[in-house]
């Protein structure tokens, strides 16, 4: 161990561990891929003033959990705790939104950088692969996303989640429900910090997990109650197409995420298995987090799901993935000569394809097929300077243990014929 280790709240993804997380990053893009996404790639940093405006100056996020600098140049940056607002305001700069294709539908994978207090599935930095689908308002956009993520989550063999869904409204009902909420919440017996929440942002005073606010909160005004006809139609039409698509889910009215962009459709991922934190993903609409940001009216609709506690999620369920052995061919030299010949023929078999390693170092024919067994080859190609001499090589099935020479002049047709 050296003297560093890796800071509070965060860990490495070491092989083979590491092998489940690009797993599950490319199980969640592929359906994405396949419905008309594009990739994108932000930078890990954005002038803080993008997060306090888009997420919301009251959030915990923006409030206690951004990690900010001031650069040697005077520039004040955060390193991002979400992607969303990055990726709206890098299509806003390459004008992705003026090419007359909308929606502009977009996925990202990346770190991501919270200052929360560490605990198991909470870290300060993580890991999320999400998706946005940019300027046009159609239920069915909405759908399309829940559809996708539950394909992703289903693709990876995952069983013990649920889907929560609510509406938030819209800029013509959330306000009336603002005011009733406040008024409701303004009669109850709560701290002095919840008290200050009312005024800035009641509706995250739902969300509170404490049993003795919980309870004061029955007869709380419902915001189903209060949204809009034209809230109403939309959040029914993705009901209904999710219905249709059979995407189980359940309404839950008081489903308040932590940032402040939200707009009608809202949804969380929950997975039964992870104890506290037990939101694996989240989305929701964001019409207004456009101009919130200085750009044009562009409303929108997005996700991201969390690949540390996806992989938690596996876990709980005792799934093991079915992630193949990267290593086809392991071959073993015995002796100096034998060493550059197969090291030429490693070279050879990845030139052609074939996923081959080599026994490195000075290492006895034991401990060389040790080495063979652990990187899990399906064959191993072992040279001793008689078999050399004689123009052969001797391919051990690792499968069966069988062993048998071949022609050194053509191993590579010998074994791409035998691993296809
Ligand atoms: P979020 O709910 O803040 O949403 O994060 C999405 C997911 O990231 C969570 O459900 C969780 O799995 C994971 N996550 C968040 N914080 C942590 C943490 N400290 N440690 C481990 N995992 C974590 C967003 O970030 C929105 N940008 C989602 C979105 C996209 N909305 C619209 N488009």
């Amino acid at each position: 161990m050296s003297t560093f280790k890796a800071p509070k709240g965060t860990y490495d993804l070491t092989p083979p561990d590491s092998a489940k997380y690009l797993a599950v990053r490319e199980a969640i893009a592929a359906p994405l891929k396949n419905s008309g996404y594009g990739y994108i790639e932000t930078p890990g940093f954005e002038n803080v003033e993008l997060f306090s405006r888009g997420v919301g100056e009251s959030t915990d996020i923006v409030t206690k959990e951004m990690y900010t600098l001031t650069t040697k140049g005077g520039d004040h940056l955060a390193l991002r705790p979400e992607g969303t607002a990055s990726v709206l305001r890098a299509a806003l700069e390459a004008n992705l939104h003026k090419a007359g294709n909308l929606p502009v539908k977009l996925w990202y994978s990346g770190s991501y950088y919270r200052y929360e207090r560490p605990q198991k599935g909470r870290y300060r930095h993580f890991s999320q692969v999400g998706a946005e689908a940019i300027g046009t308002e159609d239920p069915a956009l909405d759908a399309e996303l829940i559809i996708l993520a539950d394909q992703a989550y289903r693709a990876l063999g995952l069983r013990q989640f649920r889907i929560l869904l609510n509406s938030l409204g819209d800029k013509e009902c959330r306000p009336l429900y603002r005011d009733a909420l406040q008024a409701f919440l303004r009669g109850l017996d709560l701290d002095e910090e919840t008290a200050r929440r009312i005024e800035i942002n009641p509706l995250r005073v739902l969300d509170d997990k404490r049993a003795e606010v919980q309870k004061q909160l029955v007869g709380a005004p419902l915001l189903r109650d209060y949204l809009c006809d034209a809230c109403k139609a939309y959040h029914e039409e993705v009901r209904a197409l999710l219905t249709t698509a059979a995407v189980a889910y359940e309404d839950d009215e008081k489903l308040v995420r932590g940032l402040d962009y939200y707009t009608r459709t809202t949804f969380e991922f929950v997975h039964d298995g992870l104890g506290s934190q037990s939101a694996v993903g989240g989305g929701g609409r964001y019409d207004g987090l456009s101009e919130m940001i200085g750009g044009p009216a562009l409303p929108s609709v997005g996700w991201a799901l969390g690949v540390d506690r996806t992989v938690l999620a596996l876990e709980a369920e005792g799934i093991t993935l079915d992630i193949p052995s990267t290593t086809a061919v392991f071959a073993v030299p015995l002796g100096e000569e034998a060493k550059r010949v197969l090291f030429a023929v490693v070279t050879r078999l990845r030139r052609s394809g074939v996923a081959a390693d080599l026994s490195y170092g000075s290492k006895g024919l034991k401990a060389a097929m040790k080495a063979a067994n652990r990187s899990q080859a399906r064959f191993a190609l072992v040279a001793g300077e008689r078999d050399l001499a004689e123009g052969l090589l001797q391919l051990k099935d690792m499968e069966s243990g069988e062993q048998e020479p071949i022609a050194l002049d053509s191993v590579v047709e010998t074994l791409t014929s035998r691993l296809s």
